[in-house]
């Protein structure tokens, strides 16, 4: 049985006083929930968020980070800053990174290759535009986004590693995939883990949805049987949404 893992991305979000009032109302209400939780706050706030969280049950994820380990980088951020103030998680190759950003899946790979030797956890982000769907594509770009992003990367670092699935269309507009739709992508990312990696690697991963996951809609994606967890965006910016999510099968 896989665990169920869910993460909050707040992206572009919060204020140093309204994370930590964020993360404060979720340590006391998450505390009994059980499922593994992530927040990822904005860089900012990292600090600040990561004493709140220190000795409960939340994990601290950062939502980018730079793929040199430091030096002459103007505005990046580097692994060994996030770790230094207790971030255990990054989130690479979110849809937001590649489309405003220009981050290709190269690149992508080689945060990946940084955060694993640097002791982190990933989140690795895959998902397809409509247009690409439309034109019968999801299932080469999901595959294709998986295995270039876990290029070079042994089976013995895949526990640290978990995808998430997030379909372009479907982030921050209320248009979640359906969970039928979405667990058949979860099977086909898991059936090319198994031709990159073996058949016990494909089924141990992690693969979390991401794309208007909100209260109403979470119990019917969580229990999808390929459907290992959540990304969620714009409803882990409050505790009301985020919290049922989290405890979907309380
Ligand atoms: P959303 O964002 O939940 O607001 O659609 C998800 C994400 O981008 O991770």
């Amino acid at each position: 049985m896989r665990i169920k893992y869910i993460a909050g991305n707040w992206k572009m979000h919060k204020t140093v006083p309204e994370a930590v009032s964020l993360a404060q109302a979720l340590v006391k209400d998450l505390a009994s929930c059980g499922h593994k939780i992530m927040i990822a706050p904005p860089f900012t706030a990292l600090e600040a968020v990561a004493k709140t969280v220190a000795s409960s049950n939340i994990l601290l994820g950062a939502q980018n980070m730079s793929n040199a380990e430091q030096g002459a980088h103007t505005g990046e951020v580097s692994v060994l800053m996030l770790k230094q103030i207790g971030v255990k998680v990054v989130i690479l190759g979110h849809s937001e990174r590649r489309a405003i950003y220009g981050e290709k899946d190269e690149f992508i790979n080689s945060k990946v290759k940084l955060a694993l030797a640097q002791g982190l956890e990933v989140i690795l982000c895959v998902g397809e535009t409509l247009q690409e769907r439309e034109a019968g594509k999801a299932n080469d770009i999901v595959s294709g986004q998986t295995g270039k992003g876990l290029a070079g990367i042994p089976e013995k670092d895949l526990g640290r590693v978990t995808i998430a699935y997030e379909p372009v269309w479907a982030i921050g507009t209320g248009k979640n995939a359906t969970p039928q739709d979405a667990d058949a992508i979860h099977a086909v990312i898991r059936a090319e883990l198994k031709k990159l990696y073996s058949a016990a690697a494909a089924e141990a991963m992690i693969i979390q949805y991401g794309g208007s996951v909100k209260p109403e809609n979470a119990k019917d994606l969580l229990t999808m049987p390929n459907i290992d967890g959540a990304l969620v965006g714009g409803a882990a910016l409050k505790p009301e949404t985020f919290i049922p999510i989290v405890c979907f099968d309380k």
